[in-house]
Order: C-alpha cells, then structure tokens, then sequence
C-alpha cells in the first residue's frame, strides 16, 4: 500500500478492536504539511483512536501508518518515542498540565525532556506563551488560571518543540465558545506559521470550521467530506 503523494502523515486500512467492541475498522487518513484537518464524527466512531493510532500510542492491529515516509510499526519502542517527543505536539480537551509546575515550567517541559538547558527552554517557553497571549501567567500554576487561559497554556505547550504534527483532541470542549474560537485561531494560526499539521478531533462543526478539510468517523471508519464553500 502506497501512501497518497506528499502526505507527511498517512493511514490506511487501519483495525483496531478492544475485546469485542471494534474502534477502527479499516479507517484511512492522511495530511501535509501546513494543512488543519477535521475528524468528525458522532461519540465512540473511533475519532481518539484514530488520532492516538497516528500519534503512535496506541498500535493498531493491522493497517500501515506512515509518517515522514517511514512505517511507524517498523520503528522500536524508543525510536517512536523519540519521534513523538521530537515531532510530535499534543492538547487534549482538558489541559492535562502539570499542577506542581508554574505555567511557564509547563511550557518549557517538552524542551526539557528533549534536553535543552533550563534557561534556553523557558525562554523559548515563554516567546510561544507571548503568541498565545498568556505570558504574563507564567509563574502562575494551572490551578490559578481560567479555563481558556489554561488551554492557551496547552497550545503554547504543543507547538514550543516546532513539532511537524500538532495533535488536538476536543482542544476546545471545555470551553465556553468566545474562547473556543480563541483557541482555535490561535493555534491554527501558530500552526500555519510553522508549517505544522494539524489533526484536530472535534465535534463541534463551528471549530471544524477552522479546518482545511473535514473527514468523518463513523463506526471505525473514515471517508472525506466535501467541503462546500
Ligand atoms: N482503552 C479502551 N478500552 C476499551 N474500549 C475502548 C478503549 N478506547 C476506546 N474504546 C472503545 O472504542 C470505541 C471508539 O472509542 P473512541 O474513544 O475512539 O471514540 P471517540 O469517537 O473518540 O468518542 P468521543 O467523541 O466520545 O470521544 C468506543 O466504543 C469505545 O468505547
Ligand atoms: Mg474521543
């Protein structure tokens, strides 16, 4: 099976079941670089496994995912971590940030754990806060700032390694949707800037909206929708 030209990221005929409940049944997907793509689709079609599969989290049962025009299941354990830490940003639909850590700690983890120096990191840490609006939280912890706040602080967290991919599941579901909106123009403007991918799981057609192209998740699998203009 051959990748389609010029995807950075690509899946096909991807399975996966967890005991008897089948979460991908042959779905398909693929991105460029610079490109924001939507996966719809109604609760439990297999959209968080489907991005958690690409992410190399997850391993499917069969199918082949192909990312930079290497098979992630070809790669070891170390390897697709390193990959993931290297190339790969996250934000989920709550935060997840560290509670211990003031936001700019928070920012600058990713760098750390990729080795760079305490000092270099934040300071790379805290231009990415500035873009999304939140430096001046920096030694605040998550537990002292908004919602939205603390989700910009999880963008600013995805995109402070220049990751090729930007993983972003439900980025805004806990989000009133003044900030959603935020939210997503923010990091899909970083993104854009970057050069980066976006897979972006969502429900809400209104952040769908931010997307350059929509693919929908029905019970494990995947087709492209047409945008219409
Ligand atoms: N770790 C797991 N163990 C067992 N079943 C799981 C696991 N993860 C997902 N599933 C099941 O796989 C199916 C797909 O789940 P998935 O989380 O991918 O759906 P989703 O589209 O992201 O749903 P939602 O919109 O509610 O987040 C569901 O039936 C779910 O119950
Ligand atoms: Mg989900």
């Amino acid at each position: 099976m051959t990748p389609p030209p010029g995807s950075l990221l690509s899946a096909q005929d991807l399975r996966k079941a967890y005991g008897p409940t089948v979460a991908l049944d042959g779905a398909e997907f693929s991105i460029h670089a610079g490109e924001v793509v939507a996966v719809m689709g109604p609760s439990g079609s297999g959209k968080s496994t489907l991005l958690h599969c690409l992410a190399g989290i997850v391993p499917p049962d069969s199918g082949s995912i192909v990312y930079g025009g290497r098979e992630l299941a070809g790669m070891s354990d170390t390897h697709r971590s390193a990959l993931r830490r290297s190339d790969f940003g996250f934000v989920f639909q709550f935060g997840r940030l560290v509670p211990e850590l003031t936001c700019v700690e928070n920012v600058a983890l990713p760098l750390r754990l990729n080795g760079t120096s305490r000092r270099k990191a934040e300071r790379t840490a805290l231009d990415w806060m500035e873009r999304l609006e939140v430096d001046g939280l920096k030694d605040k912890r998550p537990g002292e700032v908004s919602g939205g706040q603390g989700q910009r602080v999880a963008v600013a967290r995805a995109l402070v390694t220049s990751p090729r991919v930007v993983f972003a599941d439900e980025p805004t579901g806990a989000l009133d949707s003044l900030n959603g909106e935020r939210v997503m123009e923010l990091l899909t403007d970083a993104a854009r800037s970057t050069n980066a991918a976006v897979v972006l799981v969502t429900h809400e057609a209104r952040v769908a909206a931010y997307s350059d192209r929509e693919i929908v998740v029905r019970d494990g699998r995947s087709r492209d929708m047409e945008r219409a203009v």
